[in-house]
């Protein structure tokens, strides 16, 4: 609507065709400009209407000074606008400037995602765990594991299997003449590459065909990976997960603080984000489960060393220990993939592999040392028929290494207190989602 008394624009009032932009409006005062955006609140006076409308520059709203007769009934959350006007001083402390309007376009599209911490998800997907791993002190390098592979690297049969399609293929040819799926993990390839470059990463989409609607699994999901070679502890590892874990952490609260607080605010009152970020726990599996059989609370899965541990244990444990990030190392051997160091000097037997649990999730990150004993890893069954390279690595000479993977979403899902893992991307990906 047009407005037929619009409002006097004085002689010193420029008039801009170029759109601005929420989150760089400041310093535009007593300019006339275009604005788009969604609406995201509706306050009607008798003779005003006063929009919060959101472009989606940031979380920042602009409020929307309106006479009533250029509104429109209809108009509501959610309804999308284009409206021009003149950017004022705000007579409230909160916003630095408002924008008197005398032109409002109604597009009327709801546009619903979700949740749209699309903002926080992009900045920090290409910039701090990257930024950490490569700057100077760490001294990681960058390198890009294939999506589609041959190896099934967590073992777990856990496949999306990858096949052309298309008339060249009716008679079912075998394009890659071995079966190929969707990557699980970049893990063995970092570890092919980590026997010329001694700390690697990589940060890429994998795929796993969980037959879960749980709140903490997605069937694409991100993963941030590393492998150091010539590491013979799990304190190397573990040091580099906790500073990672920090340093994103920090570069969040320093230049993200008001997406978390919006999500923390609804979500998860109570605990600020920077308490997670005092030393983090170490406990072993076996101090685990002790914890877990002395506890008064009934678990549905059982607490018997040799069990694996269940969300519902690890939630209990991050708990139990003060609400922090918790470092579960050393579990039985069994419970963890081929790949995984035999700790032959423990009692029990038991691998040299840890889990970051962290609050509100549990599992944030798994690691391991790697087993680089050809005799220890060629005695675990049916490796040599479908890992036979992976055997020449030690076979031909590998060093001691030892890596992990941080699943880029469950961090988000951490850090802003989500409950569900689905809210914290545009587009999930689970059993039976898969539509748009
Ligand atoms: O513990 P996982 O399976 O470890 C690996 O894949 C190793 N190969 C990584 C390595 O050592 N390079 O997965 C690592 C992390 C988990 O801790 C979790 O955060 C995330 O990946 N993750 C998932 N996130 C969302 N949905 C799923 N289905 C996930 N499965 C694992």
């Amino acid at each position: 609507k047009k407005c037929d008394t619009p409002s006097s624009i004085s002689p010193t009032c420029k008039l801009s065709r170029k759109k601005i932009q929420i989150n760089l409006h400041c310093g535009h005062c007593n300019l006339a400009v275009p604005v788009d955006g969604w609406v995201r609140s509706v306050r009607a006076q008798k003779a005003n209407v006063f929009l919060h409308v959101n472009d989606g520059s940031s979380l920042q709203s602009l409020q929307v000074v309106a006479s009533s007769e250029l509104s429109d009934p209809l108009l509501t959350f959610g309804s999308a606008v284009e409206v021009t006007g003149i950017l004022k001083k705000s007579p409230h402390q909160k916003q630095p400037v408002e924008l008197d309007a005398n032109f409002i376009v109604f597009c009327f599209i709801f546009f619903f995602l979700r949740t749209f911490p699309l903002k926080s998800k992009s900045d920090m997907a290409l910039s701090i765990f990257a930024n950490f791993l490569i700057s100077g002190d760490n001294g990681f390098v960058e390198i890009n594991t294939p999506i589609i592979t041959s190896n099934d690297c967590e073992g777990a049969g856990e496949l999306f299997q990858v096949e052309p399609s298309g008339p060249d293929y009716a008679d079912g040819e075998n394009f890659f003449s071995v079966p190929a799926y969707l990557t699980v993990s970049g893990q063995l390839h970092l570890e092919v590459v980590s026997g010329a470059f001694s700390k690697v990463y990589t940060f890429g989409p994998t795929f796993r065909a969980e037959n879960s609607q749980s709140r903490r699994h997605l069937a694409e999901f991100y993963m941030v990976e590393a492998e150091i070679s010539f590491t013979q502890s799990l304190e190397d590892l573990t040091k580099v997960m906790e500073d990672m874990f920090r340093f994103a952490t920090e570069h969040v609260l320093a230049h993200c603080v008001e997406d978390v607080d919006l999500f923390h605010k609804h979500v998860t009152p109570g605990q600020k984000l920077k308490e997670y970020l005092v030393s983090f726990l170490r406990i072993t599996y076996r101090e685990a489960i002790d914890i877990l059989r002395r506890s008064s609370e009934r678990f549905a899965f059982p607490t018997d060393w040799g069990c694996d541990l269940k969300t519902e244990h690890e939630k209990y444990l991050v708990k139990h220990c003060g609400n922090i990030p918790v470092f579960v190392t050393d579990y039985p051997y069994d419970l963890k993939p081929f790949y995984a160091r035999d700790n032959q000097d423990h009692p029990e037997r038991t691998a040299a592999a840890v889990d970051l649990l962290v609050p509100g999730v549990g599992e944030l990150c798994g690691g391991s040392l790697r087993e680089e004993r050809l005799n220890l890893l060629s005695a675990r069954a049916g490796l040599e028929d479908v890992y036979s390279w992976y055997l020449d690595l030690r076979r031909f000479g590998s060093v001691p290494h030892g890596g992990f993977g941080l699943g880029f979403e469950r961090y988000l899902q951490c850090i802003l207190g989500v409950d569900n893992i689905k809210d914290v991307v545009p587009f999930p990906r689970f059993s039976h989602s898969c539509l748009l």
